[in-house]
């Protein structure tokens, strides 16, 4: 999608379709008083009053409600050079966020793709700062460009080509341009990784996967190794090792480093995430029912390939390492069994008692393996516990740390960035749960809290490096379309994971 800034006035510019934003002035707390008279008082976001005779009517009539996503299409609208306008709700203008634009450009793209319009002009709304309002519109706009239809023989790919955003006149084009140019990356960086969540099993093997990770890399000047079984097994990664022993599919070890001349030594960011290309449960086998979502088990490793890329393109003054650990969890003739033992690559021994909790059994050894590589911070992402989805639903991702002010800066670029996660605890009490009378640790501590259990079975290989864990199992995949992402992969993190890093100063 091509981005441009226009500081021309809305009625003076010619395009297939003008799109503005309507807020409710009322005073929510106001219509909450009197709710059955509380008629809304709707305004178009837009700074000159060109509009306004086109909209008068519409908006004073009744016919609009001004709730959220709420969309009317006008053609030929008068006293606009525009071909079309399209109006669409943003709620009540008091609550209204960059989170909200964000979604409300995405719900434009699809709004008019579907319509076979591929240019449009978005005006940014004056409420919001021009830079904070460029982004979130670039990057909702790329979001809602998505669709999954991929092997569909009737699938239409109809796309939003050009977008033209237009500011208020007195705006600095040259930073907004270099908003825009920056959002672009992150976008397409996150439309990327969600276009490898989007494979099925069949077509997204660990080889695949670090084949398309190598792709990448060489594209944006990334270094990138993949190394199979054979090194895996001699660097005793036993953990990681454990899982894809039962597959035919040979895993993939995938580390890809960003080291930029310039940087300090230190902070080294690791981030790391769960590559499970398709995760039948193993011997501990998952029911049929549902078992096709499990191709989406690599999201958190997706993830990390796509925020590799998006951090080799803008460039930030810090040294990252991306590691992901790729493997199939089968069952097989070879598969580990509940009760084996295994010995992680820290050296910890592990009693497995359930061989669907694979997932942080692979990240046990990518996150030790990240610390020998000389990281000083640590991220993960991993679609790892179904408990998560008990506590916090399908709205936030479940976010752990073992260091408060490394959680305080997760959370900043979480609002940067517009994306909900919630955090939960990792008190020393829960520890009890993952204790064995064979080993050092089980890999499973039983139902509940059974998203914490697996992130403190995490903590046990992050040890005293500062760490952030992503549990995203309920948040990487939508499971409806909504007005502003279709259904599918959702690329959920990445764009944190990238804030993250460009606010990093060590
Ligand atoms: N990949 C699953 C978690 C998952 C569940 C992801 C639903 C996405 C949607 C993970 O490997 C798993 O199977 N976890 C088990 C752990 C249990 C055996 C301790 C779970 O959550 O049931
Ligand atoms: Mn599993
Ligand atoms: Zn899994």
């Amino acid at each position: 999608m091509k981005t441009t800034i226009s500081l021309s006035t809305p009625s003076q510019l010619e395009t297939e379709s003008l799109v503005a934003i309507v807020l409710d002035q009322t005073d929510p707390a106001q219509k909450e008083k009197n709710k059955k008279d509380a008629k809304p008082q709707l305004k178009v976001e837009i700074s000159d009053d060109s509009v306004r005779p086109s909209t008068a009517d519409l908006l004073g009539n009744g016919e609009m409600t001004g709730k959220p996503f709420e969309i009317n299409l006008l053609h030929k609208p008068a006293g606009l050079k525009a071909k079309r306008l399209l109006l669409i709700s943003g709620g009540a203008a008091k609550k209204f966020t960059s989170y909200d634009l964000r979604r409300i450009a995405g719900a434009a793209v699809r709004t008019l793709k579907s319509r076979g319009i591929r240019s449009f002009a978005f005006i940014a709304p004056p409420s919001i700062p021009a830079e904070e309002a460029v982004r979130a519109i670039v990057e909702g706009a790329l979001v809602g460009n998505f669709d999954p239809d991929y092997y569909r023989s009737d699938r239409k790919d109809q796309k939003i080509d050009a977008l033209t955003i237009l500011a208020s006149g007195n705006s600095d084009q040259a930073a907004l341009e270099k908003a825009a140019n920056e959002a672009l990356i992150i976008g397409e960086s996150q439309n990327f990784t969600r276009d490898l969540v989007n494979e099925p099993s069949n077509r997204m093997t660990p080889t695949i996967l670090a084949d398309r990770a190598k792709k990448m890399c060489q594209e944006v000047g990334l270094k990138c190794e993949v190394y199979g079984a054979d090194k895996i097994k001699e660097m005793k990664m036993g953990a990681f090792w454990s899982v894809a022993q039962g597959s035919d599919e040979p895993p993939a070890l995938i580390v890809m480093r960003y080291e930029p001349s310039g940087a300090p030594e230190k902070p080294v960011l690791g981030l790391v995430g769960k590559g499970i290309t398709f995760d039948t449960g193993g011997i501990s086998i998952k029911p049929a029912d549902g078992m096709e979502k499990m191709k989406y088990d690599m999201a958190g490793g997706a993830t990390m390939i796509g925020a590799m890329r998006a951090i080799a393109l803008l460039k930030p003054r810090v040294k990252v390492i991306g590691i992901v650990c790729a493997t199939e969890n089968m069952p097989s003739g070879k598969a580990q069994k509940p009760g084996d033992v295994q010995i992680a690559m820290s050296g910890k021994s592990i009693e497995i008692i359930n061989t669907d909790a694979e997932g942080r059994l692979v990240l046990a050894d990518g996150l030790f393996y990240a610390r020998q590589l000389g990281c000083t911070h640590l991220v993960d992402a991993a679609t790892l516990t179904g408990a998560v989805v008990v506590a916090l639903g399908y709205a936030n991702a479940g976010i752990f740390a073992n260091d408060d002010a490394m959680y305080e800066r997760f959370h900043k670029a979480n609002d940067e960035a517009g994306e909900k996660m919630w955090r939960l605890p990792l008190d020393d009490e829960y520890k009890e749960n993952i204790k064995s009378s064979i080993a050092d640790i089980v890999n499973s501590g039983g139902r509940w809290g059974g998203a914490i259990n697996a992130a403190m079975f995490l903590k046990e290989f992050a040890e005293d490096t500062p760490w952030i864990h992503l549990d995203i199992a309920g948040t990487a995949w939508m499971e409806d379309q909504k007005p502003w992402i279709a259904k599918g992969p959702s690329g959920i993190a990445l764009r944190s994971l990238v804030q993250f890093v460009k606010d990093f100063t060590g």
